[in-house]
């Protein structure tokens, strides 16, 4: 008897549509964007005040959608310190080719990126280390590295040390942005070992482990010394969907969560019941206005967490 894999990873086609709906209803991405324009600028256009070049090293960038917003406000920046008298070197580390060459295929139309110059390495993280170690000097180290939504794949304890210690020059920047503990993942994380479900975001640094969210990320720099600032800004996940069984979108924000194929028929009731009552205890329904029609929404409250640590 052949058995299905019900995996959420198994079906290339499905999984991009589940993960296209969970990117719409996770608002997410607008307080990254006011991060970056409010807290990364700033210091960034401190680091070209005391040189007209950059580089900037971008760690688990996927297709490049974050990039793209990282690379507007880098060379903004450029071009408020220095007019057109600035240069970027960014040194972008994915293993997934078919994201690369996504990514390259982006950047390479976009007339606004003239001043950057681009570094590929399709490959992991540890690999690019040993490569980049070998050669390092105070002319190679990076400005600013940055780590968006990835420390779900890579051990955040190893890779800041790292970062701190052989990647950034002084008074380099290293951010890490994710989650706060008052947020989704950090509450499914303990759900998912709980049930003993797999999830490939949680196994790198063992099934619970404060190092996935901002909480370890801001432990580590404590323990170390490092001089560091934390962000935090709430925003929504829109789960309305998920309450009715008929809807699409909603059975694929389950899946996201659940990191399962059509697990409202595949999941054993005692866990869909609880997944439920994990849901219903932090969540609330609102009125929300759009296009000026009123309507009434459930949302699961969640926090964004971004550090900035400081090379001295
Ligand atoms: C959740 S995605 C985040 C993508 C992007 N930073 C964003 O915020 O949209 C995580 C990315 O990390 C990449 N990744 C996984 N393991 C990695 C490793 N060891 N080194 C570098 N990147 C890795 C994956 O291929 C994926 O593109």
């Amino acid at each position: 008897m052949v058995v299905e894999d019900l995996t959420l990873l198994s079906d290339d086609a499905n999984y991009r549509d589940t993960l296209q709906t969970y990117l719409k209803y996770m608002e997410q991405l607008p307080p990254q964007k006011l991060w970056m324009k409010e807290e990364l600028g700033p210091r960034i256009a401190k680091l070209f005040e005391a040189k007209k070049e950059i580089r900037v090293l971008a760690v688990g960038t996927g297709t490049g959608e974050v990039d793209v917003d990282f690379l507007a406000e880098i060379t903004k920046r450029g071009r408020e310190v220095h007019g057109e008298d600035y240069s970027v070197v960014y040194q972008v580390v994915e293993p997934n080719p078919e994201s690369v060459e996504y990514f390259k295929g982006v950047v390479t139309k976009d007339d606004n990126l003239s001043k950057v110059t681009f570094q590929w390495f399709t490959g992991f993280f540890d690999p690019f280390c040993e490569e980049f170690k070998k050669t390092a000097s105070k002319d190679t180290r990076f400005d600013f590295a940055h780590y968006v939504r990835c420390t779900y794949h890579i051990d955040s304890v190893s890779a800041l040390q790292v970062t701190y210690e052989h990647l950034l020059r002084k008074n380099g920047v290293v951010a890490v942005v994710g989650e706060n503990e008052n947020a989704f993942w950090p509450r499914m994380m303990p759900f998912l070992a709980k049930h003993e479900m797999k999830h490939e975001c949680f196994t790198c640094s063992g099934p619970v482990s404060d190092a996935y969210f901002l909480p370890g990320w801001k432990k580590q720099a404590e323990t170390n010394g490092w001089k560091f600032d934390v962000w935090i800004k709430k925003y929504n996940f829109n789960i309305t969907l998920m309450y009715d069984p008929e809807s699409k979108p909603g059975n694929y924000l389950i899946d996201f969560a659940l990191h399962g194929k059509n697990c409202r028929q595949t999941i054993s009731k005692v866990v869909l019941d609880d997944f439920f009552e994990l849901l219903n205890a932090h969540s609330h329904e609102e009125e929300v206005e759009v296009e000026g029609v009123k309507e009434k929404r459930r949302h699961y409250p969640c926090e964004l967490g971004a550090i900035m640590i400081t090379k001295e």
